[in-house]
């Protein structure tokens, strides 16, 4: 009897501490929603796609399982489930982005003009540079272009249309890997393309962000690239009995410093734009960073391989160039458990990954958004 006197208001106690715990935490898991958006536009290629590559090229898988399963819906995006733009979105209050080239698509609050596979320069830079595009033609300042194009369905001049963007985030990236991975499949040298590509793809995007500033965006998140070298797939295009060429995590060390070299000169070019653009909010999206944050505690968020692809035919990075053997085709294995992978597919985040990297980048972002 005694006992249950003592435990009676122990547990009442231990139930209001629990409270003030989940509510400490709802306050905490900081989110959008104090920023009061009531659009977002995303620019960029496969990492932010939500259908834009299956409108244009049907024979693409994204849109049918095993993409999609851990939401049970094959929408086109390339992962298992959610990108870092959906969790953006749900975090900021709104709904799930739809792609532009979908005519059923709502654009009441929102616009995803990605497309996968998409350069940041021009078909005219690429051949410049020696270097055969892609399937596609499209290109980051297109995708600019087809804003632009989209504007005067909701307002009319440049003061009209400012006041209307008032409350919309820009977020611009994932942009500029597939520049450099159809030089990387040209043989080029990352010193080269280090020398000739990288202003020129920086320049791409300080110019898009320009444009899009002019028509009158005043909150813009422009995203860097992230350790590459980690992907299953140029991990497989690189592989080499070299261990020196691998760091700690088993990536390619040389392609993760490219990539930051990337994200130096992205960031210093921002800092430039700030000085020129006073009133807008120019953030740059820590991807690099983001990534390091689930490297740093892989086995604490419950991942267990980070360079295998979760869907794929086998072979050291359960990846292969073979486009048959591609997560999607006939007999292709998926892993019982894709929380447990950070990468999908070739290059491709996991849900579950996209879940973490996007509450780093939210908690990053929300201070430099000044919302609150
Ligand atoms: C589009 O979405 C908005 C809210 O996001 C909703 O109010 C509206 O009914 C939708 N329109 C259509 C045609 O589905
Ligand atoms: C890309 O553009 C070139 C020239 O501008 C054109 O010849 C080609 O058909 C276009 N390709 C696609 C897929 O639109
Ligand atoms: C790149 O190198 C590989 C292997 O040496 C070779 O097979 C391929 O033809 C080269 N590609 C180009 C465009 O030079
Ligand atoms: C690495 O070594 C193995 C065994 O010696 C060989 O079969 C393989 O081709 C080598 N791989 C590369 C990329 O050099
Ligand atoms: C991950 O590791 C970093 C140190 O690299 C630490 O600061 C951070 O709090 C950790 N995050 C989580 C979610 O455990
Ligand atoms: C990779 O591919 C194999 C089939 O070869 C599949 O059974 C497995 O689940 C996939 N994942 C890993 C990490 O091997």
């Amino acid at each position: 009897m005694a006992y249950a006197k003592v435990q009676c208001p122990c547990f009442l106690i231990f139930s209001y501490l629990l409270l003030i715990l989940v509510h400490l935490n709802s306050s905490d898991a900081q989110d959008l929603k104090a920023c009061k958006f009531n659009t977002i536009y995303q620019f960029g290629d496969s990492i932010s796609e939500t259908g834009n590559a299956i409108i244009e090229f049907p024979i693409l898988p994204y849109g049918r399982f095993p993409y999609g399963m851990s939401v049970k819906e094959a929408t086109g995006r390339p992962s298992d489930g959610w990108l870092m733009i959906d969790y953006i979105a749900q975090s900021a209050g709104l709904p799930l982005l739809e792609p532009y080239e979908n005519p059923n698509s709502n654009f009441t609050q929102g616009v995803d003009f990605s497309v996968a596979g998409v350069t940041a320069v021009s078909v005219d830079t690429l051949i410049k540079w020696d270097i055969p595009p892609f399937v596609t033609n499209n290109s980051l300042m297109v995708q600019v272009d087809w804003f632009n194009k989209y504007l005067p369905t909701f307002c009319t001049n440049v003061a009209d249309c400012q006041e209307k963007l008032k409350s919309s985030l820009f977020m611009i990236g994932t942009i500029g890997f597939n520049d450099y991975n159809l030089a990387f499949g040209q043989n080029k040298t990352l010193e080269e393309i280090k020398n000739i590509m990288v202003p020129g793809v920086v320049q791409t995007i300080i110019d898009s962000v320009k444009k899009i500033i002019s028509f009158g965006a005043t909150q813009v998140v422009v995203t860097g690239t992230f350790q590459m070298g980690c992907t299953p797939g140029l991990l497989t295009m690189f592989s080499t009995n070299t261990s020196a060429a691998y760091d700690a995590h088993g990536c390619l060390k040389d392609y993760n410093d490219f990539f930051m070299y990337h994200n130096s000169h992205l960031q210093v070019a921002l800092e430039g734009l700030r000085k020129e653009y006073p009133n807008t909010h120019i953030i740059y999206g820590d991807i690099y960073n983001a990534l390091q944050s689930i490297l740093d505690n892989f086995s604490k968020l419950g991942f267990k391989s980070l360079t295998q692809a979760c869907c794929g035919i086998g072979g050291k990075y359960n990846y292969s160039h073979d486009r048959a053997q591609g997560c999607g085709q006939a007999g292709v294995p998926v892993c019982s458990n894709p929380a447990e992978y950070v990468f999908w597919d070739v290059a491709h985040f996991t849900h579950q990954a996209n879940k973490y990297l996007s509450e780093w980048l939210i908690k990053n972002m929300l201070p430099q958004l000044q919302c609150a």
